[in-house]
């Protein structure tokens, strides 16, 4: 427990998790939601949380592991803040998502469900996302483009990293002790 007697945020995400295992435990299709709200609290069903639910649940581990890695919703390592999902059904694959692909996994330097090192994308190949009229689609998080080139692949990343540049721009702004160049502050010492 943290000091003071409050709870850490990482005990408060272990709370919530006990909440949902205790609604939906001994529910049909119960496990399911809990490693749904799992990975909701956690960002990823880690072996940790895989064990904690397993153990609650009194399941074997082996099965809570079966069902995380089965379905492709949920994810067993921490993913980047943008997950890049290139769709790999039948109608993008005969469109070029092959190439597609390949080229994120040039530009980012990365393969399939791997993260680059600084934490910002995560690879993935999907079935198919329900688009198929704009194949061959990928998704970045929640946005979904259609029609995608490989000649676009690197553009679309750098917009990526620019909006993170942007915000990381807006969150040293928004910090008002620190000194910006426009508030005269001292130079460095050397
Ligand atoms: S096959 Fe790619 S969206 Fe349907």
């Amino acid at each position: 427990m943290a000091d003071g007697g409050k709870l850490s945020p990482f005990e408060l995400r272990y709370r919530s998790l006990d909440k949902i295992i205790e609604k939906y435990g001994d529910r049909p299709g119960g496990l399911i939601r809990v490693l749904q709200k799992a990975q909701d609290l956690f960002g990823y069903l880690s072996r940790e949380v895989q064990i904690y639910v397993a153990d609650k649940m009194c399941l074997p581990i082996a099965h809570v592991h079966g069902v995380a890695t089965f379905y492709s919703g949920f994810v067993t390592a921490p993913r980047g803040k943008y997950t890049c999902s290139i769709c790999m059904g039948t109608a993008c694959y005969v469109k070029g998502a092959q190439d597609v692909l390949d080229r994120f996994k040039k530009v980012l330097g990365i393969g399939e469900d791997e993260t680059t090192e600084d934490r910002l994308f995560t690879l993935r190949a999907t079935r198919c996302i329900g688009a198929c009229s704009l194949a061959p689609v990928l998704a970045v998080n929640e946005d979904v483009h259609g029609h995608v080139t490989v000649d676009e692949v690197a553009p679309l990343i750098e917009s990526y990293r620019a909006q993170e540049t942007r915000e990381d721009g807006d969150r040293i702004a928004d910090e008002p002790d620190r000194p910006r160049a426009d508030q005269g502050a001292a130079p460095p010492p050397y």
